[in-house]
C-alpha cells in the first residue's frame, strides 16, 4: 500500500445501498456501501464529466439469450444521472464497455472510520 490514507466519514454514515459524497484532498469522491463492503469512486463521469456518484445506486438488467428481464447486481451499480451510463462500483468499469472506467480508490475501515487511500 502506498500513498496517503484520508479519513472521510464514519462507516455508520453510509448504510448498505447508499452513498455519501466526501471531499478527499479537494477531490469529490463517492463512498458506497454494498452489503457492508465499502468502495470509493471519483465523482466525475468518464463520459462527459457529470457528478457520477450523485446518480442512483442500483442494479441493472442482466444479459440473457431469451426475451427475459432479469434484474441483478443489486446495489453494485451507479447510474450517471446525465445520460444513464452504468458503472460497476467495485471496479469502476462501464458496463457496456469495460475498457472505459471511472476512477476508483482503495478503501479501508478501522474502528468505524472509513479511509480512502490516494
Ligand atoms: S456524463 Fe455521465 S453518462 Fe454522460
Amino acid at each position: 500500500m502506498t500513498g496517503q490514507m484520508i479519513k472521510v466519514c464514519k462507516a455508520d454514515d453510509v448504510s448498505p445501498g447508499n452513498q455519501k459524497i466526501v471531499d478527499v484532498n479537494g477531490m469529490s469522491v463517492g463512498i458506497f456501501n454494498i452489503d457492508g463492503g465499502y468502495y470509493a469512486l471519483l465523482n466525475i463521469c468518464p463520459h462527459r464529466g457529470a457528478a457520477l456518484c450523485e446518480g442512483p445506486q442500483c442494479g441493472t438488467t442482466q444479459k440473457t439469450n431469451d426475451y427475459e428481464f432479469i434484474y441483478g447486481e443489486k446495489d453494485a451499480v451507479v447510474r450517471c444521472s446525465w445520460h444513464g451510463w452504468e458503472f460497476d462500483i467495485r471496479s469502476g468499469a462501464f458496463l457496456a464497455d469495460n475498457k472505459i472506467k471511472a476512477k476508483t480508490f482503495e478503501v479501508s475501515v478501522s474502528d468505524n472510520d472509513v479511509f480512502v487511500h490516494i
